[in-house]
């Protein structure tokens, strides 16, 4: 592969992505005198996390009665017990301490008049071990937390000695004997190929909700790192737990944030009735987000949605005085207008159902270590590799994520990640040299598709790959759809053997790197098709109307998965099983145990 420029560098840590979990870990390293750089395939204040809307979850009890282990209680429960609780405890233990690092670092939350940080109540969010009313744990900065978390982060990481590659596309890991070694990627400016040499990778690449037809999350969340994970022979885990967010603008797929029912917001069907006191006589609109899309799926399906064709639900926030809305629902306000054409302090949005979050990834310890099933070890460490925020599976959102707990599992574990490598890692320690191939086997996949002669579009492939999985790996499933769904998926992946790449240049690509981009999104589609039909049960937000309860006996276990189906082939998943740590972290808390889950 001479043909292509190959500069080298060597790093202690190599941070890919530079979303709220990955300037957390970049931060948290350099902090700590590792020589560190970010690589990024877009501007950081432009990765994903700036798209979060309603807040940060942690027990700080500004507005009510709250502590750690309340949240703990939630978090478990809305993971439907297949979150793993020892770092569900971490998760929650340490919220209060990173929001007030957020606050500290300059992000400007909301007050109440006392000056306090502003909260807010979100789905699943109780009182007292699910005992009590709802609780107000959800930290806000309006509606836009996630843009001013994302800008707070960025602006404070400026001030570390670490180097920003930005707009660069990281193509694979470097893995030599089960080590991780480095990484290679793409200057997508000049089309120059860059080697880094490592001692740690941490990969902060986001979700994949892109493998979908609608799916609030941006283009760019193409799950680049779970594939280069899949790549290098390691599974996924627990890749069957999508995320549906109950209100996605209808048609658009654009996010209205569940802070709207936090602040009073309710659903209505056709007959203008609150169907959810229907579903969850308790929490009503604000049960579980897997709980509220499966509510509002049934209104729809039974002929009760609204609109002319009867396919989605209203959301009413019309009887909300307007300053309010304006002071704590100032972005939604706008997005209601531009994406649905509606006055929201007059009129009902137009909502329904659409994917938002995948609770699978790349299984990690709880400090961001990435672990995989070897030799009957189920947490056997991956020497040299990490992951971070939606990439990682910790596990602590298992089966369904709460509501504001990704906000707060970036930072936690970003720093958890920073903390992790201080300690294993030496700043400067010598580095053998890499192999002189190392970095081949991505050019030649980079060279490949960059030379594709076939006769099918890139976004052809792409849209039969959202289609299918919009259909057959939706809100609810059956063992029909799932079958034909593994079926089709696999059929979609063996066209990429004859997909087309008309711009062979190297220089802003898009071509191409949408190619590599629905590469990567094939094989975690196909995954996340072939384990969904795997599991014979329903949890959290897999509703498997065959198998409509859950089956702890059989089930509760992590899903891990890998893919061989690469270069066209298809097929290829293989699955396996980890244990769920059915275990705390310290003896503050027990074991929380698995019971019926009812809001
Ligand atoms: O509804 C929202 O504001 C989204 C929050 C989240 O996914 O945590």
């Amino acid at each position: 592969m001479s043909a292509y420029k190959v500069i080298d560098h060597v790093y202690d840590v190599v941070v890919v992505g530079a979303g709220g979990s990955g300037l957390r870990a970049t931060m948290g390293a350099a902090e700590k005198g590792l020589k560190t750089a970010c690589v990024t395939k877009v501007f950081p204040t432009r990765s994903h996390t700036v798209a979060a809307q309603g807040g940060i979850a942690a027990s700080l009890g500004n507005m009510g009665p709250d502590h750690w282990t309340w949240h703990m209680y939630d978090t478990v429960k809305g993971s439907d017990w297949l979150g793993d609780q020892d770092a569900i405890e971490y998760l929650c233990r340490e919220a209060p301490a990173a929001v007030y690092e957020l606050e500290h670092a300059g992000l400007p939350f909301s007050r109440t008049d006392e000056g306090k940080i502003y909260q807010r109540a979100f789905g699943g969010m109780t009182q007292n071990m699910g005992e009590g009313p709802a609780a107000q744990r959800t930290c806000a900065a309006a509606d836009r937390t996630g843009h001013a978390m994302l800008h707070t982060l960025y602006q404070q990481s400026l001030k570390y000695d670490a180097d920003f590659f930005i707009e660069y596309f990281a193509l694979d890991l470097i893995m030599e004997d089960g080590v991780c070694r480095g990484l290679v990627a793409l200057n997508m400016d000049d089309g120059s190929i860059h080697r880094y040499r490592a001692q740690a990778v941490v990969l902060a690449t986001g979700g994949y909700g892109r493998c979908y037809f609608s799916a609030t999350s941006a283009h760019t969340c193409t799950g680049d790192g779970n594939a280069m994970v899949l790549r290098a022979g390691l599974p996924l885990q627990d890749m069957e737990f999508v995320q549906f967010h109950p209100t996605g603008i209808y048609g658009a797929g654009v996010l209205i944030t569940e802070g709207a029912r936090g602040e009073g917001g309710y659903l209505t069907n056709a007959s203008g009735e609150r169907f959810m006191e229907r579903y969850a006589p308790s929490a009503k609109d604000l049960a579980s987000r897997d709980v509220v899309s499966r509510s509002m799926a049934m209104e729809i399906r039974e002929g009760r949605g609204v609109g002319e064709h009867k396919d989605h639900i209203f959301l009413h926030l019309d009887h909300i005085d307007p300053k309010i809305l304006h002071e704590r629902l100032p972005g939604i306000s706008e997005t209601a207008k531009i994406f649905a054409g509606v006055d929201l302090t007059r009129q009902p949005i137009p909502v329904t159902p659409t994917v938002h979050y995948n609770m699978g990834g790349i299984p990690t310890n709880y400090h961001g270590e990435v672990v995989t099933l070897k030799d009957g070890e189920p947490d056997s460490v991956v020497p040299g590799l990490f992951a971070v925020g939606e990439a990682a599976c910790v596990s602590v959102h298992g089966a369904n994520r709460l509501g504001s707990n990704s906000l707060i599992d970036l930072v936690v574990f970003g720093r958890a990640a920073g903390l992790r490598l201080a300690e294993v890692i030496k700043p400067g320690a010598n580095q053998a040299q890499l192999g002189k191939d190392a970095a081949e086997l991505a050019l030649a996949r980079l060279d490949k598709f960059r030379h594709a002669e076939g006769s099918l579009p890139t976004a052809q492939i792409r849209e039969e790959m959202q289609r299918t999985m919009q259909a057959d790996c939706a809100v609810f499933r059956t063992e029909r759809t799932l079958a034909e769904g593994v079926e089709k998926i696999d059929a979609v992946y063996r066209k990429m053997a004859d997909v087309r790449v008309s711009d062979r240049s190297l220089i802003w690509n898009s071509d191409l790197v949408e190619t590599l981009e629905l590469d990567n999104m094939l094989g975690q589609a196909a995954v996340t098709m072939h384990c969904a039909a795997n599991r014979k049960e329903s949890r959290g937000a897999h509703m498997h109307e065959d198998f409509p309860n859950r089956d702890d006996k059989n089930w509760m276990k992590h899903t891990i998965a890998w893919f061989d189906g690469w270069g066209g082939k298809g097929g290829g998943v293989k699955i396996d099983y980890r244990p769920v740590h059915a275990y705390t972290l310290t003896d503050e808390i027990d074991y929380i145990k698995p019971k019926a889950r009812v809001y």
